[in-house]
């Protein structure tokens, strides 16, 4: 009993750890951030193409789930200094404007999304379109490419 507590606590930690290990810089901020967008994007774009059943419970959950990601705080995974041009552009900081603008018209799509994701299959197709559009326009512009 007492080893398989020690043994679960072990392993919690370790867990806590990998977790701040993932988040230690701002391009493993960004990167954490824009997986966990892609996994709600993913689950709403399925049920779009029709490759999963429209679920409007899940469908509500992921649009809600994602408009939470869209609209935290970035600024904290972008300073200037960390856009090395790997993937994140350097002209991020040299067109802030532009690039807010780009982020928080994506979380305005977000938060339309939201309010319709669970009315039905139509609807949620509406609201998709201009989300996968904001995603891709700002990754157009600040992302380069592999
Ligand atoms: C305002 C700009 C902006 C918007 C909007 C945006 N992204 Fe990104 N995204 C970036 C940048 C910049 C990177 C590259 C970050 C890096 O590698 O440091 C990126 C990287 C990614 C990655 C690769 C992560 C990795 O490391 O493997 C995924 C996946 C991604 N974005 C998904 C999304 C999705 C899904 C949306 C929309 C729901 C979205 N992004 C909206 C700027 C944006």
């Amino acid at each position: 009993m007492r080893l398989t507590k020690t043994t679960m606590i072990a392993a919690m930690i370790g867990a806590i750890t990998a977790g701040a290990t993932l988040a230690e810089t701002p391009h493993e901020m960004r990167s954490a951030m824009m997986k966990a967008q892609g996994k709600q994007l993913g689950i709403l774009g399925a049920m779009v193409q029709g490759k999963a059943p429209y679920d409007a419970a899940a469908a509500s959950a992921a649009a809600t789930e994602l408009d939470k990601l869209a609209n935290a705080d970035w600024m904290p995974a972008f300073p200037a200094d960390s856009l090395d041009g790997k993937r994140a552009m350097p002209e991020i900081a040299s067109n802030m404007d532009d690039f807010m603008a780009k982020y928080e018209a994506l979380g305005a799509a977000t938060t339309a999304l939201v309010a319709v994701a669970g009315t039905d299959l139509d609807a949620l197709k509406a609201a998709f379109g201009p989300v996968g559009a904001a995603c891709g326009a700002c990754h157009k512009s600040y992302r380069a490419p592999e």
